[in-house]
């Protein structure tokens, strides 16, 4: 059946300057483009950025803020300047004792000569290891839609993908597959409580590894050596049992919420338990009753003893579909929990970081009384433009995937959809494309926000591209596909064009 969203769904007026804005958005983003050494490597962070010499590094090539942007170019084609940036970036892999291995969270041209920040140069002196994650996974993606597997089986993009799994396949006091990180270490880069084994991180790192293991699958055409085939069989095993660990502690439903208020706790000794971490059913909040309703789903933030985060984190859960952590069923009560609580998650500005905010006392004593991080202000809370395009593709994949499945509800996220995209259309250019929006229905213009935001304006585009000009280029971050399936779509679309 054609899945058709019925118009009168919307909620919002849709804008007769839609071309008019996406022509200038394109102009925009071309602006971002910066060159290093003479080529074209990638985008700074935000075009309004402080004069060189000022603390700031908004005008540098963040990891992070590129993702969107490296994939809104491999689907216009400019494969060469993707292939700069993860060129650049691997050049810039760590090789000190102490981080080797790891990517930087951002790098820039000073003076003729590369300048990265790996940390030691950024507020709080923070690691971020969500950079390192993305890298392979970028790289995955440009070689499936360029089809360059040259590059991917050149020893330089071998040798960088062998020394990453260096910092993840060794062993560890705690002998589970998540990776164990302080806070900051990924897009919410400022305290706020996500130390430990937070969503996004293990996310990203179940995608790293499968790009990983799709990276070696290339090298093994050109002579396998025994080391690698040892690395990929652990590789796909961590893959298996991080899979297994994130379904286990992290997804809940309203079922899954009634079995934990029974559990057992102080439980000890080698049986398998029901309650392994030990949590007390008094730590369960009371919002998360209404907010599961009777048929929604998510993963939560964070699992650790004694203390679950039960806070949504809207990027962890997008990409746990996309790279296929969800099964399609766990996908739509997702897709139904978002629509629940659409008035929250979406409001005027689509889509919260983070909800609940954490109220004044944790704001307290979790951030360290951290202005921008005030309650409902920037990540604790605050509306982030550029979140939309992930959840909205996480969406428009499951259609393609699964056509006929629940018709009723796809359509209702079909609309959702609409809405938020003519809410951002008919908003952003106002606001200036600004990097996040505060208060509780995210109306306001962020207190700090940059303006020309890279990710922001990209983020926009990448929704145009996958709702109006090629829905099926959505396909592309799927990452269960393989290199057989990719032919065998590259033939039958060969074969349509005859
Ligand atoms: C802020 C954000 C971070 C982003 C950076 C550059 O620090 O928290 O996620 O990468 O700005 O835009």
């Amino acid at each position: 059946m054609a899945r058709q969203f019925n118009e009168q769904q919307l909620r919002v007026r849709p804008s007769s300057r839609e071309e008019a804005v996406v022509a200038s958005a394109r102009s925009q983003f071309e602006r971002t483009l910066v060159r290093v050494r003479g080529q074209v490597v990638g985008s700074v962070a935000a075009l309004e950025h402080p004069e060189k010499g000022d603390s700031a590094n908004y005008g540098e090539i963040f990891l992070r803020d590129n993702v969107p942007v490296m994939i809104y170019l491999l689907l216009e084609g400019r494969y060469e300047v993707v292939r700069n940036f993860l060129n650049t970036c691997l050049e810039l892999q760590s090789t000190t004792y102490q981080t080797r291995g790891v990517f930087p969270t951002s790098f820039v041209e000073e003076r003729g000569e590369l300048v990265a920040d790996y940390g030691q140069r950024s507020i709080g002196r923070i690691t971020s290891v969500d950079a390192s994650l993305w890298w392979p996974v970028l790289c995955w993606y440009y070689v499936q839609r360029s089809g360059d597997v040259e590059f991917a089986g050149s020893q330089k993009v071998q040798r960088g993908v062998q020394l990453l799994l260096d910092l993840v396949l060794h062993p560890t006091f705690e002998g589970t597959p998540v990776l164990f990180v302080p806070d900051c270490a990924f897009m919410i880069d400022r305290p706020m409580d996500v130390w430990g084994a937070p969503l996004e991180v293990e996310v990203l790192l179940y995608g790293c590894l499968r790009s990983c293991c799709r990276l070696m699958e290339l090298a093994q055409t050109h002579a396998m050596s025994r080391l690698l085939e040892q690395r990929l069989a652990i590789t796909r095993q961590w893959l298996h049992d991080l899979r297994l660990f994130l379904l286990k502690h992290y997804w809940v439903t309203s079922k899954t919420m009634q079995v934990l208020r029974r559990r057992p706790t102080e439980q000890y000794g080698d049986r398998q338990h029901e309650n392994e971490f030990n949590v007390q059913p008094q730590v369960i909040p009371p919002w998360l009753q209404d907010w599961l309703e009777n048929r929604g789903g998510y993963l939560i933030g964070n699992m650790r003893t004694g203390r679950p985060d039960f806070r949504f984190y809207s990027l962890g859960n997008a990409l746990a579909c996309l790279f296929g952590i969800l099964a399609a069923p766990q996908q739509r009560a997702l897709f139904r929990l978002v629509l629940h609580n659409r008035d929250h998650l979406m409001a005027q500005m689509p889509m919260r970081i983070c909800h609940p905010p954490m109220d004044m006392d944790e704001w307290v004593n979790k951030t360290g009384s951290d202005p921008k991080n005030w309650p409902w202000s920037y990540h604790n809370g605050g509306h982030w433009p550029s979140l939309l395009w992930y959840l909205g593709s996480a969406i428009l994949l499951h259609e393609q995937a699964n056509p006929s499945a629940d018709v009723l509800l796809m359509g209702q996220m079909r609309a959702l959809l609409e809405d938020c995209y003519w809410s951002q259309l008919n908003q952003l250019p106002r606001q200036q494309w600004a990097e996040y929006f505060d208060g509780p229905t995210g109306t306001w213009v962020g207190q700090q926000a940059r303006t020309y935001q890279t990710w922001t304006i990209v983020g926009f585009l990448l929704l145009h591209h996958l709702l109006r000009v090629k829905p099926d280029d959505v396909l592309l971050l799927d990452l269960k596909r393989t290199t057989s399936d990719n032919k065998k779509a590259a033939a039958s679309a060969a074969a349509e064009k005859h």
